[in-house]
C-alpha cells in the first residue's frame, strides 16, 4: 500500500463543540473506556463507526468480523449500562453522555438491546474464562448495551502528555507535511525493548516513517503505567532513532487484550491515522497462552489486502543472540536456543520487580533507567 484511504472511503468527523445539551433530559454515566471510544469515534480513529454498534451490525461483528455492510471490522465497540439504567431511558431520543458529571457527548439512542456476553466472549475473546483480562471486563462492564450515532461536544481533558494527542486528522497532515508516502504503525502497551526495537527498525528500512504509537487507555494493572512508557519512549527516541524518520502520538484506547482480534482492530485504526503498513510480530495485543505466537498474524489471512486497505507486516519472535552479537530471529540466526536472550515486556517487569536489573540485551539502559525511577512510585 502507497496511499491510506481512510477505512470505509472517508474520514469520520462528529466533533461538534457548539452544541448546547440544556434541553436534553436523559443521560448516562459513562466509564473510562466508553469515553476514550466516544473520542474516538467522533475524531475518526474509528471510521468507518459514526455510533456504538446496533445489534445487526453488533451480531455481524461477533460472528464473522465484518459489519452488516461487508466492511471488515473486528471488535464490537459498544455502550454497556446495568439493566436499570437501560429501563430508565427512551428510545429515539438523545442521551447526555457523561463522565465524572461532565458531558462530553451526546447519544441518539436508536437502540437498547441485550446482548449474548458469552457468545461474544467466546468469538471475541475465544474463551469465556473470566481470568482473562478482557472478558473480565465485558462481564463487568453491563449486560445491557445502547446503541446510535454519537456526537462529541466536549474533547477530554487530556492531564498527561497533551501534546501527543492527535487526531487522525491532525496525523495524516502531520505525515503530509514529512512527506512520508509510507507510514508503519506501531502498537505497543510497553516500553519500547530491544525487539520492539529491531522490528520497528527492519520495518523503517522499506518505509518512509515510523509512528510510534502506544496505547494509553486503559490497561491492566501489572503493565508499566503510561507516564512511565512515555519517558522512556522519549530517551530511547533521543538517543537511537533518527528525529525526522519517526512520530510519537498516543492511542487513548482501552487495551482488550483479544489477541488475533484486536490485531486486526489495530491495524485498521493505524490506518484510519494515516498508516500504509502495520507492525504485527509475535503474540499482538495477547495476554497469558490464550493465544498462540502467531495467531494475530493468521488472523489476516481472512482478508484480501484491497479490503483491509493497510499492509501488515509480519515479524518472527525476536530475540538476541550471544553468538551474532546482535539481535535475529530464526530467519536470520543459525545458532541455537542456548545462545538466545528471549525478551518480552513481561520478563523486564518481572526483573524490575525483584529489583534486578534488565540486561542491555533486554533493554537500552537509558530505559533501565527510566523504568527504575518509575519503579519506585508506580511498577
Ligand atoms: S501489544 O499491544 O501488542 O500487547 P506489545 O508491547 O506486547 O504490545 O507488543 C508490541 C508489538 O511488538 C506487537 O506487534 C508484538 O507482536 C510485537 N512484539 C513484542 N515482542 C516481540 C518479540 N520479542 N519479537 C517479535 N515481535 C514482538
Amino acid at each position: 500500500m502507497t496511499v491510506s484511504i481512510p477505512h470505509g472511503g472517508t474520514l469520520i468527523n462528529l466533533v461538534d463543540e457548539t452544541i448546547t445539551t440544556q434541553d436534553i433530559t436523559q443521560e448516562v454515566a459513562l466509564d473510562l473506556t466508553s469515553l476514550s471510544d466516544l473520542e474516538l469515534i467522533a475524531n475518526g480513529a474509528y471510521s468507518p463507526l459514526t455510533g456504538f454498534l446496533g445489534q445487526t451490525d453488533y451480531d455481524h461483528v461477533v460472528s464473522n468480523m465484518r459489519l452488516a455492510d461487508g466492511t471488515v471490522w473486528s471488535l464490537p465497540i459498544t455502550l454497556p449500562v446495568s439493566e436499570k439504567v437501560a429501563s430508565e431511558l427512551t428510545l429515539n431520543q438523545l442521551v447526555k453522555l457523561n463522565y465524572d458529571g461532565i458531558t462530553y457527548g451526546i447519544l441518539s439512542l436508536k437502540e437498547i438491546f441485550t446482548p449474548d456476553q458469552t457468545r461474544e466472549a467466546q468469538s471475541v475473546y475465544k474463551t469465556s474464562d473470566i481470568a482473562h483480562p478482557g472478558v473480565k471486563r465485558l462481564y463487568e462492564r453491563g449486560n445491557t448495551y445502547l446503541a446510535g450515532d454519537v456526537t462529541l461536544i466536549r474533547k477530554p481533558k487530556k492531564l498527561q502528555f497533551s501534546s501527543y494527542y492527535l487526531a487522525p486528522s491532525e496525523t495524516r497532515q502531520l505525515f503530509k507535511e514529512k512527506n512520508w508516502k509510507t507510514v508503519v504503525g506501531f502498537q505497543t502497551r510497553n516500553p519500547v525493548h530491544r525487539a520492539h526495537e529491531y522490528i520497528q527498525k527492519s520495518a523503517l528500512e522499506i518505509v518512509d516513517g515510523l509512528f510510534l504509537n502506544p496505547l494509553v487507555g486503559e490497561t491492566k494493572a501489572d503493565d508499566i503505567p503510561a507516564d512511565v512508557r512515555m519517558k522512556s519512549y522519549h530517551v530511547l527516541l533521543d538517543h537511537y532513532y533518527p528525529k525526522e524518520r519517526v512520530s510519537l502520538a498516543v492511542f487513548p484506547a482501552a487495551m482488550r487484550y483479544a489477541g488475533p482480534r484486536e490485531a486486526i482492530f489495530h491495524a485498521l485504526v493505524r490506518k484510519n491515522f494515516g498508516c500504509t503498513h502495520f507492525i504485527v510480530g509475535r503474540d499482538h495485543a495477547g495476554v497469558g497462552d490464550y493465544y498462540g505466537t502467531y495467531e494475530a498474524q493468521d488472523i489476516f489471512k481472512q482478508f484480501t489486502e484491497e479490503e483491509l486497505g493497510i499492509t501488515p507486516l509480519f515479524f518472527e519472535h525476536s530475540f538476541y543472540c550471544n553468538k551474532c552479537e546482535n539481535m535475529a530471529s530464526t530467519k536470520t540466526c543459525p545458532h541455537g536456543k542456548d545462545d538466545r536472550v528471549i525478551l518480552s515486556g513481561t520478563k523486564v517487569r518481572e526483573l524490575l520487580r525483584n529489583g534486578d536489573t534488565p540486561p542491555p540485551e533486554f533493554s537500552r539502559p537509558e530505559v533501565v533507567k527510566v523504568l527504575i525511577e518509575g519503579m519506585n512510585v508506580n511498577v
